[in-house]
């Protein structure tokens, strides 16, 4: 027990049962061997401990990361509260009475909220890196379906052309913010609390410069009060992840669609989707579907934490152990949705003509004809209501606009040309666009070449 002198009692077992956070915080068992060494090694600096002592606990505290990276120690819930008092009572048991100088100086609180920023530091870099292996998958299929027209949409309603690179083009953006929150993440969790103690700070000249610096902060926290009680960089942890679950779930939504018999436009890989057990005809999406799913609980996670805080008055209290369940899981839910959805892009097959024909039998080109109407100087408006009769003749007489021909375009208006007829082409449409941005296939290209280079240079 870590607060011997004080109790003649152990704690309940029921209680020791529902206070453990083992379980869980053992997820932090390097990131607290890291800060008991640099701790140690930092009192030893100061004369807290000799050299000797030092040295002992640091081969102590090697060696228990040895045998619990191969497995030959594990600490049971059922007897400790959590990692840091398991590693503390494994240290005693190892190198005896020195294990009992390790905490000169120290509380778990400093200590907590340390190993929590560390491992958040680590966990954002690598969450960079999977959302830049996913970009980089992406622009690949990209590179390959600069042609592939399909249908883009409004209020999913057919609304002009676009390409299937222009579309995962989209999710690049939307992935290239999310590395970018993971990085104001690191940034805001890059102060190091320990030093803090319990809440007040030390009477011992511990040097809170010299761990900060060995721990790779870029400063040390400026209010004691506020390094224990402070999980602001969690929730801005689990923002980032809400964000990027959403966005996948958005993308898992599609990929849904597009593999539906009615859109026929994908085939996913089988490693990827599941049968009926009752209709032997059914290929189910259902990674897709579980990503669409999962994004519910990592939102939840962000709720529950953000609850968990906002009554707590200053500074520690027990209610922040609740902090790591939802951090965990948001983190391992998002890693491992990322990684399916790179390995389903991975192996994805588009069906590339699948609209090419059907869309030269839709409307979707009445805005590329209302454009027309405007450069051969009608005001919009009224191009709008030109093109919106011809929509309507069409309709009437079951015919699409690749059906018209030029005296059917000059009886509703005089100012049609041969030339209208050239902007009936799903493939013509994309190449007249002409803004920054559009998906005209010249600058597809040029986007491509723009990420290629970007994610070759940088995560
Ligand atoms: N397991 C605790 C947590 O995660 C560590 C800090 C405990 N501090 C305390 N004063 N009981 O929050």
């Amino acid at each position: 027990m870590l607060w011997g002198g004080r109790f003649k009692k152990e704690l309940d077992k029921l209680a020791l049962k529902f206070s453990s956070s083992l379980n869980i915080d053992i997820n932090l068992f390097e990131e607290d061997i890291l800060v008991n060494l640099v701790h140690s090694e930092m009192l030893s600096n100061v004369g807290l401990i000799t050299n000797e002592d030092f040295k002992k606990i640091k081969n102590g505290l090697n060696l228990i990361l040895e045998e619990y990276r191969n497995g030959k120690w594990k600490p049971e819930s059922e007897k400790f509260e959590d990692v840091h008092s398991a590693i503390e009572s494994r240290l005693s048991e190892l190198i005896g009475e020195t294990a009992g100088k390790l905490h000169t100086g120290r509380s778990r609180n400093d200590q907590i909220a340390t190993d929590e920023r560390l491992w958040i530091k680590k966990v954002s870099s690598f969450l960079e890196n999977n959302i830049s292996n996913f970009q980089k998958t992406l622009i690949k299929v990209a590179d390959v379906n600069i042609n592939t027209i399909m249908p883009g949409y409004t209020h999913l309603q057919r609304a002009q052309p676009v390409s299937f690179a222009f579309h995962l083009l989209a999710y690049v953006e939307m992935l290239q913010r999310d590395k970018k929150r993971f990085n104001f993440v690191k940034n805001e969790t890059n102060e190091s609390p320990l030093g803090a103690g319990a809440l007040a700070g030390s009477t011992l000249p511990l040097d809170r410069n010299y761990t900060t610096k060995k721990l790779g902060f870029a400063e040390p926290t400026r209010n004691a009060l506020d390094s224990v009680s402070d999980r602001d960089f969690l929730l801005d942890f689990l923002n980032a992840v809400s964000i990027g679950m959403m966005h996948l779930s958005r993308l898992a939504e599609e990929l849904i669609l597009w593999s539906s018999s009615e859109w026929n436009f994908v085939q996913l890989p089988e490693e990827f989707t599941t049968g009926s057990s009752l209709m032997p005809q059914k290929k189910n999406p259902d990674m897709a579907e579980l990503i669409r799913g999962k994004a519910g609980r990592t939102f939840g996670n962000y709720i529950s934490l953000i609850t968990t805080i906002k009554g707590l008055p200053l500074s520690y209290n027990r209610d922040l152990q609740e902090d790591k369940e939802h951090v965990f899981d948001s983190f391992f839910t998002y890693a491992d949705s990322l990684t399916i959805m790179n390995k389903m892009f991975e192996k994805i097959e588009v069906n590339t003509n699948r609209f090419k024909e059907e869309l030269k039998n839709s409307f979707i080109l009445s805005t590329d004809l209302a454009d027309w109407l405007v450069l051969n100087g009608i005001a919009f408006r009224e191009a709008h209501r030109i093109v919106g009769e011809l929509v309507k003749f069409c309709e009437e007489n079951r015919i699409s606009f690749s059906d018209l021909n030029l005296e059917q375009l000059k009886k509703i208006n005089q100012i049609f040309t041969g030339d209208a007829l050239k902007c009936l082409d799903v493939e013509t449409s994309l190449q007249r666009k002409q803004t920054f941005g559009s998906p005209n296939p010249k600058l597809v290209k040029e986007q491509i070449e723009f990420w290629k280079d970007k994610l070759h240079e940088s995560v």
